[in-house]
């Protein structure tokens, strides 16, 4: 009897993808593709739209931005770019029906509502890091994830570094007998911003779009393209920019999940511009037998500490170290010696599409379950800088206890008309 795949099933019977459910998965022969869609074409989305596209089983579909010149340039950079849709408006890509999986590549605000109207949709979703601008919202693309069964891969690549994995299984093994402590380091020379004035946005931009569930501003060059990462109404400082890989990669390590409290401290020591979020910033997160500390400068250079951003396990019989060029281990009177290389969004994206294929979200490699407790230690620490106290996490409750300040700042205001969708 021959298998009549999803794909023709769709095309002979005419009927809308809305019911993708029941037939997600059933990509009968593994060199049938993947059709995906990109929203958002920074220089991130950019990436996407290329490793997506690069594989045999995947084709790139479709691209989204609510800014004409970045979907220009996308295109200009995509092969076969004449079979790819363009569209400025992101519910258009999750209404079109032949759309498999959408990666979100927009600014953090924009993450988590896109992601749960995608699932919505029936899409496989691949969501850029932090998977959630708030705690809150976490906590909802957790629960989507869960009712809507979809593969949500978080944009958190080192998950799938050969060389992590290989640190972290020795961890595992007790080779560096008891481990109480990571630190999590992310220093590295960031420019200053200046100071921006309002303007007109560009010709062509869907500029209330871009703001979306965040309130109204007038427009800046530092409210837009990159520097929205340190302005909390759509970032998340550095701690949820590029420190939640460190912090990700600390914890897996650890073997830890939500933390029992967190303490921090942070400023501005370095930058006098329009900077909302800190370029000096100290956390602790404790667990019930072991502290995570994050560190971070975004005014010294990468190789001070010997290697550039990364994590440092202690044990009782050495340190573990993981970095861009790979994990390291340095037993006590022993040589540091090389253990495995370093991340690989390739590996990554690979994951995500074999996982969407045989419907397999259980094997993600940074599945939505990762990513939200990862998410919640930066949105916490964060929150620890803003309200300068320590935080007492009740992860039953999702809140820091009756500290109403802290708990204001787990959640946001929606704007009208930008509210999160219902799971
Ligand atoms: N995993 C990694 O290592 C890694 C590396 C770089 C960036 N990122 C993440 O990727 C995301 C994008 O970063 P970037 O540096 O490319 O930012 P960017 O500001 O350069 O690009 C974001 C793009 O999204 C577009 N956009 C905004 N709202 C939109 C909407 N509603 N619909 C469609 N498009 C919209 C913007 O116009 C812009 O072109 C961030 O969340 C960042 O944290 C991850």
């Amino acid at each position: 009897m021959k298998t009549v795949t999803r794909r023709e099933f769709v095309r002979d019977s005419g009927i809308v993808l809305m019911t993708a459910g029941a037939f997600q998965g059933a990509w009968a022969q593994p060199s049938e593709r993947v059709r995906h869609a990109v929203i958002g074409l920074g220089g991130q989305g950019r990436r996407h739209a290329k490793v997506f596209g690069s594989f045999p089983d995947c084709e790139l579909v479709a691209i989204c931005d609510v800014d004409p010149k970045r979907r220009a340039k996308a295109l200009e950079e995509i092969p076969k770019a004449d079979t790819v849709k363009q569209y400025e408006d992101y519910r258009k890509v999750l209404n079109d029906t032949s759309i498999d999986t959408v990666s979100i590549a927009t600014p953090d605000h924009w993450h988590t509502p896109i992601a749960i109207a995608a699932m919505k949709a029936g899409k496989h979703v691949y969501v850029e890091k932090p998977c959630c601008h708030n705690v809150h919202e976490g906590r909802v693309l957790l629960e989507a994830a869960k009712k809507y069964g979809k593969c949500v891969q978080h944009g958190t690549q080192g998950r799938s570094g050969e060389g992590i994995q290989i640190a972290v299984d020795y961890l595992r093994a007790g080779n560096l007998g008891s481990v109480r402590m990571a630190k999590a380091i992310n220093h590295q020379l960031r420019q200053a911003i200046g100071r921006a004035e309002e303007s007109e946005p560009p010709e062509g931009v869907n500029y209330d779009m871009w703001l979306g569930p965040a309130p109204i501003h007038r427009f800046t060059l530092n409210r837009w393209h990159y520097n929205w990462h340190w302005f909390w109404d759509y970032g998340c400082g550095d701690l949820g920019n590029d420190g939640i890989h460190q912090v990700d990669e600390a914890r897996w390590g650890l073997g830890v999940g939500m933390p029992k409290a967190v303490s921090a401290s942070g400023g501005q020591l370095f930058y006098d511009d329009d900077h909302e979020t800190p370029d000096t910033q100290v956390v602790t997160f404790e667990f019930e037998k072991c502290y995570l500390l994050y560190e971070m400068r975004l005014w010294t250079d990468y190789p001070m500490e010997g290697h550039d951003n990364g994590v440092v396990f202690y044990g009782d019989k050495g340190t573990v170290h993981l970095g861009r060029k790979g994990s390291e281990v340095e037993l006590i009177g022993e040589e540091r010696k090389l253990i495995g290389s370093g991340a690989d969004i390739q590996a990554h994206i690979r994951n995500f599409l074999d996982c969407v294929k045989a419907n397999t979200p259980e094997k993600l490699k940074a599945p939505a379950s990762e990513a939200v407790i990862s998410a919640t230690l930066c949105h916490l620490g964060n929150i620890a800088t803003r309200v300068s106290r320590k935080l007492h996490f009740d992860a039953e409750t999702w809140t820091c206890g009756d500290d109403q300040e802290a708990n204001a700042l787990l959640k946001r205001a929606y704007r009208t008309g930008y509210e999160l969708l219902e799971v």
